[in-house]
């Protein structure tokens, strides 16, 4: 696949050859987010950081690495505050935000709205999430940390074995990520949701298609020979109302107890964020806050790797970022 100058707005775009590209490049950026290096190589290009959907880390973490790279960020946050209130079409504000970046990346709570935003933009969008659509970005920052967890362990991506847990319906992570680890061989997939909250048929469907084994439960029952558990978030701004999504929260809970329960002790535990942790939900303990196999923050951190990697590419910089490094004099406790 080639990136320059392309819109990356859904995981089909995606064969394991481009996955593997921008794999190598997210690795090639570790010296610059640990702070050991720094690197000018996009001095003077801007970035349209635009979220008209509540988001913390895919925002700052987009932000982040874009300012890493030695480019600038403008950011546009609601829809209140934006034109789109005032009746302004996707295509017009993407004509007009396009002629102020070099690209953007952008949220919005309608499915396909970025790939509807893309056609009048004049310079490449990122989808940082439309609706309960398609995450591409944290699903390839998913990817990346189930690669590298994998790895430590002596595996790869072939062969896993992968929990899906929650609001499988609704949850954009897990319908890209599900996509993306079709591309591989031999998933085993087992969806654990409230048949009311299960997996889109199309998802199944390509699973299915590709030859990958999944097994539909309503429950979490017995011991899982899981390498992966994924906890979602139950998607409460997606249902119709707040009484209906009630009915779910924390049906589905992770804690120390349970995990022992059901799962081997290497299971990696792994979630999109931000978890739900008032008492009511508390989907993802804190007591498994010190738990060698909570990957979450280390989900967080490969996701600034991750999107380093999708701008070098798409603004065709991937092999100029080390020419224009400089070393960095001041403390950091990440090196
Ligand atoms: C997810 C999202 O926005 O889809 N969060 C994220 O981007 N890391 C998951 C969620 O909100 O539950």
């Amino acid at each position: 696949m080639k990136f320059e100058g392309q819109h990356i707005l859904s995981v089909a775009q995606f064969d394991r050859d481009s996955i593997q590209t921008i794999f190598n490049v997210a690795d090639q950026m570790t010296p610059y987010a640990m702070r050991r290096k720094r690197t000018k190589v996009l001095d003077g290009a801007i970035l349209g950081n635009l979220f008209f959907e509540a988001s913390t880390r895919t925002r700052v973490s987009f932000g982040t690495a874009f300012n890493l790279l030695g480019g600038e960020v403008r950011e546009t946050v609601g829809m209140s505050s934006s034109a789109l209130a005032k009746g302004e079409s996707l295509f017009d504000t993407a004509r007009v935000l396009s002629g102020y970046s070099d690209i953007i990346a952008m949220r919005h709570p309608d499915s396909g709205s970025v790939a509807e935003f893309a056609q009048g933009s004049r310079v490449p969008v990122i989808n940082g999430g439309d609706g309960a659509n398609e995450h591409p970005t944290q699903a390839l920052l998913d990817l990346y940390t189930i690669n590298k967890e994998q790895q430590y362990g002596g595996g790869s991506i072939d062969g896993i074995h992968i929990a899906m847990i929650g609001d499988l319906k609704y949850g954009r992570t897990v319908h890209s990520l599900s996509r993306l680890l079709s591309l591989f061989n031999n998933v085993k997939f087992t969806l654990i949701s409230p048949k009311e909250l299960a997996m889109p048929d199309a998802i199944l469907k390509d699973l299915d298609a590709a030859g990958h084994q999944v097994t539909i439960t309503e429950q979490l029952e017995g011991s899982l020979d899981v390498d992966i558990c994924y906890q979602t978030r139950i998607q409460e701004e997606r249902f119709e109302s707040q009484q209906e999504a009630n009915k779910y929260r924390g049906k589905f809970r992770l804690n120390q107890s349970i995990y022992t329960k059901h799962f081997k002790s290497k299971t990696v535990i792994m979630h999109p964020l931000p978890r739900d942790s008032r008492a009511d939900a508390n989907e993802l303990d804190n007591d498994l806050n010190m738990h060698p196999n909570l990957a979450i923050f280390r989900q967080t951190d490969n996701g600034v790797l991750v999107r380093m990697a999708l701008f070098a590419l798409t603004l065709g910089v991937e092999k100029l970022v080390s020419k224009y490094d400089t070393d960095v004099h001041w403390y950091s406790s990440k090196r």
